[in-house]
């Protein structure tokens, strides 16, 4: 059975925080993996973004179902998975049994077997989520919003961290929001991911948006507790 958002939307220690923040470890020092992360979970990142990249449906290549595994071991943090990769169904059940918590596949790669992508997800008791490229308008995945539980707006081309945000495309968060108050769908996440930083996810929170992917803001800056902070209440 998949398991209740409001659960996603908790703290470790059982505070219900604004919004969801989940740092992409893209931007983490991949040496020290385990202790990145724990970083994050103690100053109230109840996620962690994992950008899985073929070299295919973007031009560079990441990490792979193998890195979600070991990192199921050392936290409790809620595993985000986002898959940029040509045919996901073929992947999906490797990033299941790794001990993903969220999957969500990009509609552009998945435009015949969306619904069996989305199955097979939250059959898992898993929850699913689906993502849009900046140039895809809301309508393709329209059809799909009372199936998923979360949408992912990218706000700049999948690829690479460190890029410039797009408000062009942060724009789309609004028009998800109304379909969802128009289809009564209150528990639906949705997910902005690129260039997100305070200044950015307060344009995003503004359209709807209630949960916060960074790389280079939560992972380079200085000071990983204000980052967090300023993006948990945004
Ligand atoms: C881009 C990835 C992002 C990226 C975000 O394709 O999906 O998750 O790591 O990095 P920043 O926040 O630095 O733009
Ligand atoms: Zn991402």
């Amino acid at each position: 059975m998949t398991k209740s958002l409001c659960d996603f939307f908790k703290t470790i220690d059982g505070v219900s925080k604004k919004n969801i923040v989940s740092p992409s470890i893209l931007s983490a020092d991949f040496a020290n993996l385990e202790s990145e992360i724990k970083k994050t979970a103690q100053f109230g990142a109840q996620w962690c973004h994992i950008d899985v990249m073929d070299g295919h449906f973007v031009p560079n290549i990441t990490i792979g179902a193998p890195v979600v595994k070991s990192l199921r071991n050392v936290t409790k943090l809620k595993l985000d998975s986002h898959l940029m990769i040509e045919n996901p169904l073929k992947y999906i059940s490797d990033f299941i049994n790794a001990g993903s918590d969220i999957i969500t596949f990009h509609i552009e790669a998945a435009e015949n077997c969306a619904k069996e992508c989305i199955e097979m997800i939250k059959s898992a008791g898993v929850l699913a989520g689906v993502s849009i490229k900046p140039n895809t308008p809301v309508d393709v995945i329209k059809g799909l919003l009372p199936f998923v539980d979360m949408v992912l707006v990218m706000t700049v081309e999948p690829g690479f961290s460190g890029q410039k945000f797009m408000p062009e495309a942060a724009r789309k968060v609004k028009e998800i929001k109304d379909l969802v108050g128009y289809l009564g769908l209150s528990e639906l996440i949705i997910q902005v991911d690129g260039g997100i930083n305070a200044e950015t996810a307060k344009i995003c929170a503004e359209y709807g948006a209630n949960c916060f992917v960074a790389g280079n803001y939560v992972y380079k800056n200085p000071d990983v507790k204000s980052a967090i902070q300023s993006l948990l209440e945004v």
